[in-house]
């Protein structure tokens, strides 16, 4: 039986930074290869640090409270420590997910990851 700890359910009921940003510096997509669920990452860089993230998940319930927990986890951040912040890292924040549905917190970190690789991309092409 699949079994979410509290903190899935509460992130899931509530998820916090739902939505998109219209000019956004970076934009990070990625889909499952297991279930073909997707996530879509906006982000904000200001001064070198996430300045705003926004997110939209075609996904279950573990996906949307792990998107929730991954920006609570990332706001403010340097880019640099946005690099690092893990899939398994928002997963032990959300307190564990069940074996089943750890592909649907490797998502949401791996698409922050690949915002913050739009923005630099973005960057360099503007020869900022
Ligand atoms: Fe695919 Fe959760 S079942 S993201």
């Amino acid at each position: 039986m699949m079994f979410y700890s509290d903190k899935v359910i509460e992130a899931f009921m509530n998820p916090v930074n739902v939505g998109e940003i219209a000019d956004a510096d970076g934009v990070g997509t990625l889909g499952s290869e297991d279930c073909g669920d997707m996530i879509r990452v906006w982000i904000k860089v200001k001064d070198q640090r996430l300045a705003d993230i926004k997110y939209k998940v075609f996904g279950c319930p573990a996906a949307i409270a792990a998107c929730s927990t991954m920006s609570r986890m990332a706001m403010g951040l340097t880019l640099d420590e946005a690099d690092e912040l893990t899939d398994e890292q928002v997963a032990e924040t959300l307190g564990g997910l069940p074996t089943a549905k750890m592909h649907c917190s490797n998502l949401a970190a791996s698409a922050l990851h690949e915002a913050i690789l739009n923005y630099v991309h973005n960057c360099a092409r503007k020869g900022h």
